[in-house]
């Protein structure tokens, strides 16, 4: 299907089963993802998940256009979205379209995801009256967290719930194709469910969400603690180790290459 359809189609809700959304870094994974997801996510999230960052906060333009090209390479069908890293595009919405125009260029993404309500109208606005489909990220914002303890659930308190329904109207009216509702209090996702017609992609949100999302290293078990929010399918770390165990293990009993490993002349 046509990626401008295909955004269509989720703007306007036209599916039945929750929309499947996960992140993807690499080609590998991306060439897994793509045979069952709506949306692959190049979430700035890779600046901890791959590069040991301590934060999003660290993670640069290049980064993501790295990372969306690698993505590229594995996607035909799913649509394709490209984080918008801090710094590309809070301060005017110039510098927002410069930046988006750059992503999609460079990656041949389908789409950008911003962090932040209210504040981003004017900017989702001017990328989507310049033909950037545009998903918003309401709740928990990881590029506004500065502090470890800041990684807290939003909407618990009357100001902030009402903030973020606002937030999420904002971001409907601004012309985003749909939003991630991360680490919210479930209350208050079903309400920005009811309240918006684009689909509300939930992340630690409530299963009423038009569609949900995770990052795929947390699922697998790649992760050190994840959040509540994971559930986690498989334990690969630990499996990893497992293996480089064995390779070691082989190596140290001169098992490692044997004759099936090595090349001959004839
Ligand atoms: O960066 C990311 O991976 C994200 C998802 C967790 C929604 O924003």
């Amino acid at each position: 299907m046509k990626k401008k359809l295909l955004i269509n189609n989720i703007k306007l809700k036209k599916f039945k089963k929750p929309l499947v959304c996960l992140t993807a870094y690499t080609t590998p994974m991306a060439e897994i993802l793509d045979k069952y997801c709506d949306v692959i996510l190049v979430g700035d999230s890779l600046g901890m998940v791959l590069h040991g960052m301590k934060s999003t906060r660290e993670v640069t333009l290049d980064m993501m256009i790295m990372h969306g090209k690698a993505v590229r390479r594995g996607v035909n069908k799913s649509l394709l979205v490209v984080d918008m890293p801090i710094g590309t595009y809070e301060k005017t919405p110039k510098i927002a379209l410069k930046n988006a125009t750059k992503i999609l260029k460079e990656t041949n993404c389908d789409a950008v995801k911003v962090e932040g309500g209210m504040k981003l109208y004017k900017t989702i606005k001017y990328l989507v009256d310049n033909n950037i489909p545009v998903m918003g990220h309401v709740g928990l914002l990881p590029q506004s967290v500065k502090k470890k303890s800041d990684y807290r659930v939003k909407g618990k308190d009357y100001l902030s719930f009402n903030q973020i329904i606002k937030d999420s109207i904002s971001i409907e009216k601004a012309g985003a194709f749909s939003v991630v509702v991360e680490c919210v209090v479930k209350d208050l996702a079903d309400k920005i469910s009811q309240r918006i017609k684009i689909p509300t992609i939930g992340i630690g949100a409530s299963n009423k969400c038009d569609g949900q999302i995770l990052v795929t290293e947390d699922l697998l078990g790649f992760s050190e603690k994840p959040p509540k929010f994971v559930k986690m399918y498989d334990n690969f770390k630990e499996r990893t180790e497992i293996c480089v165990k064995k390779f070691v293990k082989d190596l140290k009993n001169n098992n490692f290459p044997n004759i099936k490993n090595m090349y001959r002349v004839l």
